[in-house]
């Protein structure tokens, strides 16, 4: 099996891959928007398992920046891993992810983080490998008994103006917590410039004329809001409840809470928050100096200090 980047290879060859691994890809031009933008991506962009000419296996290798209990590090993480569906099973992917992780170790990082699912092969790939879940992700349901949202806020789609403001407020609502707390200030833009529509999901809660809170709603995947931020939580409760009074259904459902603080308020608000759900994060220690199994504490998943947001899913 040889390592081959992706500038070594056809990207047709990667496309397919992802196509026949996760049903879908990026192209080209996404793929050069990405990489001239966005800084987490190594210069390389992503590592293939070629065999006798065949392009079988992908692993994205990132770089980014979070908050441990011991303070603000960078750390690797890893995305778009796939095979190629003919040969699962065969230690493809686990070869690219040890290439990967030397990768990683050779630019000083001290650990390797990955966004999964519990419920597909590739959880049980990365628990062999070491890797352990960091903290539990929940979900949270209310019936929808027509309370009144409070008066003078609204919620409004946002747009490119609102990204300063949006960042101001996740870094506020994040400053006593630990994991993914380090969002780049740019980094919305980054996403706008792979998909100029990426704002699409987030509305803007408005209290007189300021901006006071943000959230992201997929109602026609079932989920009313996620990602909740809002510092004060009379303005929390003003954004849920405007969600509450716009919802068709009978219940409101809430995605992706991870941090306690965040749980404590949905529950406050009547919120039944349950899990964990099968969405998790990962991480692997790549040195000798840290242990794999002291990660969850580092990361604040057993303090419930532990935050991700589905804007921080990679
Ligand atoms: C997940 C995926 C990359 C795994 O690829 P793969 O080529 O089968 O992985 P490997 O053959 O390298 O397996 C790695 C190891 O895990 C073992 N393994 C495979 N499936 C396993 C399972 N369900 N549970 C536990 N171990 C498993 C293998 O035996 C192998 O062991 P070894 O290398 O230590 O001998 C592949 O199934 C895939 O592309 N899935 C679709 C895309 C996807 O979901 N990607 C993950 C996104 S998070």
């Amino acid at each position: 099996m040889k390592v081959r980047t992706y500038d070594e290879i056809d990207p047709v060859d990667a496309f397919r891959l992802s196509v026949v691994a996760f049903g879908s890809a990026w192209d080209e031009a996404t793929i050069g928007r990405v990489r001239s933008s966005d800084p987490r991506y190594l210069k390389e962009f992503a590592l293939y398992a070629e065999e006798r000419g065949r392009v079988l296996a992908q692993v994205v290798p990132l770089r980014f920046p979070v908050r441990l209990a011991s303070g603000v590090e960078e750390v690797g993480g890893v995305a778009g891993v796939c095979s190629h569906p003919s040969v699962w099973g065969q230690g493809f992917a686990h070869r690219l992810m040890d290439a990967a992780h030397t990768r990683l170790r050779e630019l000083g990082f001290r650990i390797s983080t990955l966004t999964t699912s519990r419920n597909i092969r590739g959880y049980g790939v990365y628990a062999k490998m070491g890797y352990a879940d960091l903290a539990p992700f929940r979900s949270a349901v209310r019936r929808v008994t027509g309370r009144t949202p409070p008066k003078g806020y609204r919620l409004r789609a946002a747009s490119r103006p609102d990204v300063p403001a949006i960042h101001a407020l996740y870094r506020t609502h994040t400053r006593k917590m630990l994991g993914w707390t380090e969002r780049p200030a740019k980094f919305l833009e980054w996403s706008l410039r792979r998909r100029h529509d990426y704002l699409e999901r987030f509305r803007v809660l408005v209290r007189g004329r300021e901006v006071v809170g943000y959230l992201r709603t997929r109602p026609h995947e079932g989920v009313t809001m996620e990602e909740v931020v809002a510092p004060n939580f009379r303005d929390f409760r003003g954004a849920v409840t405007l969600m509450e009074s716009r919802s068709r259904r009978d219940l409101a459902t809430v995605n992706w809470i991870t941090a306690e603080e965040d749980a404590a308020r949905f529950r406050r608000l009547g919120y039944s928050v349950d899990g964990p759900i099968p969405d998790t994060t990962m991480a692997l220690s790549l040195t000798d100096e840290i242990r794999t199994a002291d990660l969850p504490r580092l990361f604040g998943g057993t303090s419930g200090r532990f935050v991700q947001y589905p804007t921080d899913d990679f």
